[in-house]
């Protein structure tokens, strides 16, 4: 790998790099990362993907996006490459199905209540096309139980002091179930001791030529 492509995953999140690693994500049609903040997700697949979207529901998101792409030194073509989306993952203005993967990284803790975690859930679930990936990191309430105050609602006060909505391990199970998701890899979650959770969804939507690993 050379020192540019090196670059371009350094932010990457590393369960995301495991799946690159792993040749799962090569040669993709179309990418979209809900929630895609600065996109720091996205470099790997610029010029790659035939087609990279990044949607968020912050104007910011996108100067801070712009910003980064150029200290990677991305080409204005390849910046300009990316779509911007301005939006939410519930009531995104995408097609369903349109994505070989769908990523959405750090993003469906934020949901106000369950009703929200479902909706914005099944909103990125449904933009995954037959036989494409789903990789989803959240907040989840696995190993930090006993640190963790109920604000109501499914939100919690965590030990690092942020106020999350978590899943709990019973959810993270049953959720790509409901979803009629196939599980690519098992649940993983990395505690971070005394602070918050974090877990990770690699799931597979049925049909398809079901090209993933
Ligand atoms: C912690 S940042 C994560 C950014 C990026 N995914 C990453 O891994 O670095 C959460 C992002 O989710 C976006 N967000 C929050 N609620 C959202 C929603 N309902 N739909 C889409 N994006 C949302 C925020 O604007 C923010 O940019």
């Amino acid at each position: 790998m050379s020192a540019t492509e090196l670059d371009r995953l350094r932010a990457t999140d590393v369960y995301l790099i495991d799946q690159i690693l792993k040749g799962r994500l090569d040669g993709l049609g179309c990418v979209v990362d809900v929630g895609a903040g600065a996109g720091r997700n996205l470099p790997w697949f610029v010029g790659r993907a035939e087609r990279v979207v990044a949607l968020d529901p912050r104007p910011e998101a996108f100067e801070a996006m712009d910003e980064a792409f150029f200290e990677l030194g991305l080409t204005a073509t390849a910046r300009a490459g990316v779509e911007r989306v301005l939006g939410r993952i519930e009531d995104a203005p995408l097609e369903p199905g349109t994505a070989d993967l769908v990523i959405c990284n750090a993003v469906l803790h934020f949901a106000a209540d369950a009703a929200e975690f479902e909706a914005m859930l099944r909103g990125a679930w449904a933009l995954v096309a037959p036989g494409g990936m789903f990789f989803a990191r959240l907040a989840s309430s696995v190993g930090i139980e006993g640190g963790l105050v109920p604000l109501g609602g499914g939100r919690f006060l965590l030990p690092d002091e942020s106020e999350r909505f978590l899943v709990d391990a019973r959810g993270l199970e049953e959720w790509p179930d409901r979803l009629g998701a196939e599980r690519l890899e098992p649940v993983k979650t990395t505690v971070v001791s005394g602070l918050r959770a974090m877990s990770t969804w690699v799931l597979r939507a049925a049909g398809g030529e079901e090209t993933l690993l």
